[in-house]
């Protein structure tokens, strides 16, 4: 088999729509092709010549080319920025010898590293479409070309069709069209088949407070999950509990607990507000060591920095208080108002208390006032006893975590899952994977990928739901195709560990925020300086490459 190298080569700019080589066609006598000039209406190239009836065709004899570019393109309009390449072209190879050949059309940039666009064995004597797409910044070099590295050139003859070549980034062609969250496609409908819900994570004074953001939520999401109003200190409205009464705990023993806690009017709200708009949610969160007043952990709930912790078995009647407050209101809820109809459909009932580099004994997070007072996983376990005794059977029950694709924190968590299990009256239906991913990491599939982590969860009995999903481009400048194409790899990947016939696999997905704008990234001290471009949509609300990304994967399936 002999190997063709069809080299693309360019420099360039950025910007958000797309150009195509078109026009200042020269076919010199031998079949190469020159391009001239750069048109901006992105149609195929059209070679002139007629072969066996099929039109608009070029022939590269190879034996008399006599450099290996057959097809070179001048693209000094564009200049050192970044582009997504796009590409296509009807091939054919006719080799006398009647050999294979491997062609390889390459984009020639050393900075880049020789990205390979589209590779692929041809039978000699058949049309076949090679496609692809890179992402790069074009270096040095202003041409694009393909060449012949290493082939038989005296047995060749190339056949090329259909040429097309589209270049996008800011600032070339005319501006995209922008399309707000509440006009685009909807992420909800295409995603409907293929997973329980599509989620995005929302604040009550912010989306659900407008009527854009409803429009676009209702249009978008079939599931919300809230930002923060669910957490503890907001259900406990930073107050510290003025008067007392008695709960008569699991244990047969009566405790003192807040007689005007939790608060739920901002529950009622969004219940309220997700019932209007047709939308169920995920509860978040019961137990965390974040966002949780000190006091709930003190004796006398004391707000004294240095009050005294209480021991266990009083904590553990304060968390099955809780619990079973917070569950008690919501079922009742649902009862008076849904019909019995769940809105909250799974809820996080212990969020991040696996330690990020479990080892050995040392595998639970201790800067936690939960791990001060247990030393131990008890408080999870029992935590999961009260939300499966509490919560209405057809609840999922999940245990939620960041970074659960790293290997020592992933074998920890599916320890953590058999534990949970193991444990009389006890429940957990879901590992929540949160998500707040990298643009360059974690891998997305292989060895100690993403993808194996979940593979992981589901092999001990749970489904998997992404609960947090951002993708940060962390110290790198921010690029909308690299985005667009990482969202679309990790859905795809989704997709195909989705839940089917019953069997375990990933149930829903959330997006953690709408509008870059919005994103909590940027008050990570991590990324001081660097701004984070995160999610689906733009400060204004418009569709982002990476919103294509995440629809043309879910579009993809339903072909397939
Ligand atoms: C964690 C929590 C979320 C939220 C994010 C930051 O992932 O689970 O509730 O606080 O951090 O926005």
């Amino acid at each position: 088999m002999k190997k063709l190298i069809l080299s693309l080569m360019f420099v360039f700019s950025f910007s958000t729509v797309f150009a195509a080589i078109n026009k200042n066609l020269v076919e010199n006598s031998d079949g190469t092709v020159s391009i001239t000039n750069v048109d901006k209406d992105g149609s195929a190239i059209k070679f002139n010549k007629t072969v066996d009836n099929f039109q608009n065709v070029t022939v590269i004899d190879a034996k008399k080319v006599k450099n290996q570019k057959f097809i070179k393109a001048s693209l000094e309009d564009f200049d050192k920025k970044e582009v997504m390449i796009s590409f296509s072209c009807d091939v054919k190879v006719e080799d006398s010898t009647g050999a294979e050949n491997e062609i390889s059309w390459i984009i020639d940039e050393v900075s880049a590293n020789f990205p390979v666009v589209s590779r692929q064995v041809l039978k000699s004597g058949e049309w076949t479409t090679m496609k692809g797409e890179a992402i790069l910044v074009l270096g040095e070099k202003k041409s694009f070309y393909i060449s012949a590295a290493g082939l038989n050139k005296e047995n060749l003859k190339i056949y090329l069709k259909n040429f097309n070549l589209k270049i996008m980034g800011e600032g070339i062609g005319a501006p995209a069209p922008k399309v707000s969250w509440m006009d685009a496609p909807s992420l909800k409908d295409a995603y409907k088949d293929l997973f329980d819900y599509f989620g995005i994570a929302v604040s009550l004074k912010g989306e659900l407070n407008t009527s854009d953001g409803q429009i676009g939520l209702e249009r978008q999401a079939s599931s919300i999950t809230m930002g923060n109003e669910m957490k503890p200190d907001f259900l406990f409205a930073w107050k510290r509990p003025n008067t007392m009464c008695d709960f008569v705990a699991e244990d047969g023993n009566t405790y003192q607990v807040p007689d005007n806690l939790p608060i739920f009017s901002d529950v009622r709200m969004i219940l309220l507000m997700a019932r209007s708009l047709g939308i169920q949610m995920r509860g978040h969160v019961l137990v965390w060591h974040s966002q949780t007043p000190k006091w709930f952990f003190k004796e006398n709930y004391s707000t004294d920095a240095n009050a005294a912790y209480v021991d266990k078995a009083t904590m553990t009647a304060r968390q099955e208080w809780y619990i079973k407050s917070v569950l008690d209101y919501v079922r009742t809820w649902e009862e008076e108002n849904n019909g019995g109809k769940r809105i909250i459909t799974t809820w996080d009932v212990v969020n991040e208390a696996v330690a990020d580099n479990a080892g050995g004994k040392k595998w639970l997070r201790e800067d936690s006032d939960w791990f001060r007072i247990y030393k131990s996983e008890e408080f999870i376990l029992n935590a999961f006893r009260y939300a499966n005794k509490y919560a209405p059977a057809d609840v999922q029950l999940a245990y939620n975590d960041y970074n659960c694709y790293a290997p020592n924190k992933r074998e920890a968590i599916a320890n953590l899952i058999d534990l949970i299990k193991a444990t009389p009256g006890a429940r957990i239906d879901v590992l929540g994977m949160q998500s707040h991913v990298k643009i360059n990491y974690p891998r997305i599939r292989g060895d100690n990928s993403f993808e194996a982590a979940v593979h992981k969860y589901l092999s001990k009995g749970v489904d998997v739901q992404i609960t947090e999903l951002d993708i940060a481009n962390g110290k790198q400048p921010y690029s909308p195709y690299k985005l667009k194409n990482v969202y679309k790899e990790y859905f795809k990947m989704f997709i195909e560990n989705r839940k089917v016939d019953g069997k375990n696999g990933i149930s829903g997905v959330t997006i953690w925020g709408i509008s870059d704008r919005g994103t909590w990234l940027n008050n990570q001290a991590e990324y001081k300086g660097y701004q984070q471009y995160p999610l689906l949509w733009d400060n204004e609300f418009n569709c982002k490459p990476a919103f294509d990304g995440v629809l043309e994967a879910a579009l993809e399936a339903k072909e397939q």
